[in-house]
């Protein structure tokens, strides 16, 4: 586990965006999987601008999302296939046949993760951008999952609605329940870039490094992974003597 120490989420953020932006400037076809939350706004910012820029195209990028909540529409400001159109794709020239989230289809979730599955199975991701939860999770997959868990319903813990509710009016209206790859999935990428910055992430951080290994902080199956790279900052390591 390679660690990149940075100056604050600004700097995580362009350090991050050139990891991808140079990968895909080596592989155009490259496939990417893709987080939302508040650690990638800044690393997209930055593909956008390297886009911009003419840098890199997106055109034959394929993407693969990490999650979505079961409950509200995609239409709904706080679905992640929102979150996604309004952070990355809608302002880059990717094909949206390219694109893939989970649906969480409230009449058919059994058929939702079974589907998502199957198309990973066909997949290899080169690079998986990840966030990490305070509770350790990766994707939604929740303290004491298995590493083995391939793409499936997660009942969401307190802490994780309650680290979400900023993005909702209130509580009550945080879905209890998601789609998300699994640990298994995530573990295939060829590559993964995890972005932890910030005070609030500095406890997941100092865990994190601590090496061991368990189910009960998800975030540890990334020992096992050979090519990880994980972009923090001084706030999220302030609780690491190095
Ligand atoms: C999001 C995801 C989650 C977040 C994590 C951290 O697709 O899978 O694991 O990465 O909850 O969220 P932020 O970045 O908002 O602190």
């Amino acid at each position: 586990m390679k660690i990149i120490r940075c100056k604050n989420y600004e700097e995580a953020s362009k350090v991050a965006g050139n990891l991808i932006s140079e990968a895909i400037q080596a592989k155009p076809d490259i496939v990417l999987g893709l987080a939302t939350g508040s650690s990638p706004i800044g690393t997209y910012q930055k593909l956008i601008q390297d886009y911009e820029d003419k840098k890199i195209t997106f055109e034959q990028v394929k993407t693969y999302n990490l999650d979505e909540y079961v409950g509200i529409g995609r239409d709904c400001p706080q679905s992640y296939y929102y979150f996604m159109n309004d952070n990355l794709f809608n302002h880059v020239d990717i094909k949206k046949e390219n694109i893939h989230i989970p649906y969480a289809n409230p009449e058919q979730l059994e058929e939702s993760c079974k589907h998502y599955s199957e198309e990973l199975d066909k997949t290899v991701v080169d690079i998986q951008l990840l966030g990490i939860g305070a509770n350790g999770h990766i994707g939604f997959n929740e303290p004491k999952t298995s590493f083995e868990q391939k793409t499936f319903i997660v009942n969401l813990t307190e802490k994780t609605r309650e680290d979400n509710k900023r993005f909702f009016n209130s509580i009550d209206e945080v879905p209890t329940k998601a789609i998300t790859m699994g640990i298994a999935e995530i573990m295939k990428a060829k590559k993964i870039i995890l972005i932890a910055t910030g005070k609030n992430k500095a406890e997941a951080v100092k865990r994190l490094l601590s090496k061991e290994v368990t189910t009960d902080f998800p975030a540890s199956a990334l020992h096992l992974h050979d090519d990880v790279v994980v972009v923090t900052d001084d706030e999220a390591l302030s609780l690491v003597n190095c």
